[in-house]
């Protein structure tokens, strides 16, 4: 089942970006840099328009040097956008925010012209951390369970440049089946709203092309060659079994073998790793995005041809329609997310 999640309170934050974006500049655009597109919030861009705005790339101390190169060769060639990589060992950095953002708008500068920025990203993306370093004040408000609510603040990072932040958010449907496991993988989605196993297996067929290496000699794996070709299934097991997470009777307890796998990417112990590269992104958005415009077309027809139905019953008396439906329900039964979200708590 693909992960679906939308804590309460994303609404109150879709209201408030979209009041306070009229007075932005430029939109800073807080991503993950192990999973830049599926930490990207496609409601963001809609909301935001054309403004410009500045991909930071955050926590790129654990994501693949090489990777994290061409997410930003690939953000840098977008018009009106920029993109730089971030982490929290940098000291200072405000110095490189203002000198991107300057650059992107720069008409805007001087008290009577002040720039600015607001800054957005989803949850766990470091966001807080990063506040917290700008405001320079101690860390206070980071944790490990994503979602927390925010107040908004306002930092001033030069006489002429303030900083707006949102409380962080998540898309209500996350229309990339990919992007929900690599969400949640890294932390970025309540422990409640997925299943540990259905995750480490969607990791292990992340990692098992471009990290086989990594794999094999982490968990010390048999057919070291070959592990690309193997099922997801049959490698979570083996790591299973070489870690010692084996029940009664020789099972492998699956459960254990999952959060061996999701630790160790999680806590670098398979080393830095980007799970996905703009080329696999742009092609899994492009098949999500088509999926999702036949499955509005549908409901559309559905609708079309409820309100038809109901036209027609009230000029004339209609037999009972077997096909009617009650809720707002796709061919496959299952309600819209998008209009019945799961809440997190
Ligand atoms: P958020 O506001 O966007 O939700 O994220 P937050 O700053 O709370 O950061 C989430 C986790 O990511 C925290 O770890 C934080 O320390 C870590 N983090 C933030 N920026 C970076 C970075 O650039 N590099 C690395 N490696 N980690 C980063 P935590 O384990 O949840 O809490 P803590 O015990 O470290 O404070």
């Amino acid at each position: 089942m693909a992960i679906q999640w939308f804590p309460g309170h994303m609404n109150v934050t879709k209201k408030a970006i979209a009041e306070r974006i009229k007075d932005i500049d430029v939109v800073i655009e807080l991503l993950d840099a192990r999973l830049p597109g599926s930490s990207a919030n496609p409601m963001l861009a809609e909301m935001t328009g054309h403004r410009r705005r500045l991909k930071v790339l955050n926590k790129q101390d654990m994501a693949d040097i090489a990777r994290t190169e061409a997410w930003l060769a690939y953000y840098n060639a977008l018009p009106d956008t920029k993109a730089i990589g971030l982490d929290a060992s940098e000291p200072r950095p405000a110095q490189r925010l203002l000198q991107a953002c300057r650059e992107l708008a720069p008409h805007r500068s001087g008290m009577t012209k002040p720039l600015r920025l607001m800054i957005c990203g989803v949850p766990n993306v470091g966001k807080s951390t990063l506040m917290n370093t700008l405001a320079g004040r101690k860390a206070a408000k980071t944790g490990d369970e994503a979602g927390v609510t925010r107040i908004e603040q306002r930092i001033n990072l030069a006489d002429d440049v303030y900083l707006f932040d949102t409380p962080g958010m998540l898309w209500p449907k996350i229309i990339v089946e990919k992007s929900g496991y690599h969400l949640a993988a890294s932390g970025a989605v309540g422990r409640n709203a997925y299943d540990e196993e259905e995750v480490a297996l969607e990791l292990l067929n992340s990692l098992k092309d471009p990290y086989a290496d990594r794999l094999a000699a982490r968990f010390k794996l048999a057919d070291a060659d070959n592990i690309s070709q193997r099922h997801d299934e049959e490698l979570l097991e083996e790591i299973g079994r070489r870690r010692g997470a084996v029940m009664s009777g020789g099972r492998v307890n699956m459960q254990k073998a999952s959060e061996v796998v999701l630790n160790d990417f999680r806590d670098l112990s398979l080393g830095r790793i980007t799970l996905e590269t703009p080329e696999e992104f742009t092609t899994w958005l492009a098949a999500a995005q088509a999926i999702e415009a036949e499955r509005q077309a549908k409901k559309l027809a559905r609708q079309k041809k409820r309100k038809g139905g109901a036209n027609a019953a009230a000029t004339e008396p209609q037999p009972l329609d077997e096909d009617t439906e009650d809720g707002d329900t796709d061919d496959t039964g299952e309600a819209d997310q998008a209009d019945n979200p799961p809440g997190r708590e």
